[in-house]
């Protein structure tokens, strides 16, 4: 068939979008240290539980969530109403766009932050104001809102953010949300490393309309996996999200695997705290051998290699050695840069023995 690319025009504006490959590296046989996951396994107890509390229903049949939105209500102590599930938070950010966004619309969004942001804004054919970080990362919070103005629809914060690992202060939160409600324009705050970072915005949700905030259970929880997130606002905007979701939210399987990391919140209270401990050590480590890095509030970091060579060494090694990284090409100042996701003190210690053979 030969497509009639006028007839489908959508084509053109498609065509032009650019997408990474998709991975196709086998993640499992990896020390993943490139993407903000668990990177320790589960604790063989807890797996052991969940495998055998898995039924068959679980899998064949259609889902049901009334007891994983009760666990997640409990948990932030908040209505059902003001909750939605997606696949991921990155299905939570795209319904945004879906609810808010037509072509041309106004949307304010910091860069670099998750890359998906950047793609819907041209998905969703947004018109895009981008507000860059400068060296050292800094975020000038006055242009954020200088930028917010009646056209403005949509701005999109991450708190932390990554690939920065940088927090943006409650009270600068707290102006741009009311400057954002002053013109009628929504805020998203994508609380996606929320766990590592116990600041939240959750509770705001009743005094700020205009308040939409995105959580993952991909991060802290570990179940990147799974695809598990969700959508916190006034319970009139979940509505409305309720009326774009797909037939199901998330798996059945997901669904199940979450609820039991609710009723068992140490699995992830340890991890939390592993990874605490894995970046006191990983500090000590760089200080020790004059390795500068940025202050984290997520579980990765990043360390300069002061130079080129040394930068390329690190990548070089890091593939014999079976360690996926990489360097983070969009932060100015940072070329030398490589991100490490934090773990555990035993995982720390694989990149101690990769930073040792290259510097
Ligand atoms: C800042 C930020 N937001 C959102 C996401 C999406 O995460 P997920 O879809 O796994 O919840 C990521 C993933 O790395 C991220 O770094």
């Amino acid at each position: 068939m030969n497509y009639n690319t006028s007839k489908h025009n959508n084509f053109q504006y498609i065509d032009k979008i650019f997408r990474k490959k998709s991975n196709e590296v086998d993640r499992v046989k990896y020390f993943r240290f490139d993407r903000n996951e668990r990177i320790a396994p589960f604790p063989n107890k807890f797996l052991n539980k969940l495998k055998k509390n898995l039924k068959s229903e679980h899998l064949t049949s259609y889902p049901n969530f009334k007891t994983l939105y009760n666990l997640i209500s409990k948990d932030l102590k908040l209505n059902k109403n003001n909750l939605l599930l997606t696949a991921g938070s990155d299905i939570a950010i795209k319904k945004c766009f879906e609810l808010l966004i037509k072509k041309n619309d106004h949307i304010i969004t910091i860069y670099p932050t998750y890359g998906m942001v950047d793609v819907y804004a041209k998905i969703f054919r947004a018109n895009q104001k981008k507000i860059y970080y400068k060296e050292q990362l800094n975020l000038d919070i006055s242009k954020i809102l200088k930028n917010i103005n009646k056209k403005t629809k949509l701005i999109i914060l991450a708190n932390p953010n990554s690939p920065t690992g940088t927090i943006i202060e409650q009270k600068n939160l707290l102006n741009i949300i009311k400057k954002a409600s002053s013109m009628n324009a929504f805020v998203l705050i994508d609380e996606c490393y929320y766990g590592f970072y116990k600041e939240t915005f959750a509770k705001k949700i009743h005094k700020f309309k205009n308040l939409i905030i995105s959580r993952s259970l991909s991060k802290a929880y570990g179940l990147a996996g799974c695809r598990i997130g969700y959508l916190i606002s006034n319970k009139n905007l979940i509505k409305r999200f309720i009326k774009l979701k797909s037939m199901h939210e998330i798996s059945y399987f997901s669904a199940y695997t979450a609820e039991s990391f609710f009723k068992n919140r140490k699995v992830v209270n340890d991890y939390i705290f592993e990874v605490k401990k894995g970046l006191i050590y990983f500090k000590n480590f760089l200080n020790k051998h004059q390795l500068y890095y940025f202050n984290t509030y997520a579980n990765f970091i990043l360390v300069d290699f002061k130079n080129q060579k040394i930068f390329k060494k690190m990548l070089k090694e890091a593939k014999k050695m079976k360690i996926l990284i990489h360097g983070e090409p969009n932060l100015p100042g940072c070329r030398n840069f490589i991100k490490f996701t934090l773990g555990p003190i035993n995982y720390m210690k694989i990149i101690e023995k990769l930073i040792l053979k290259c510097i």
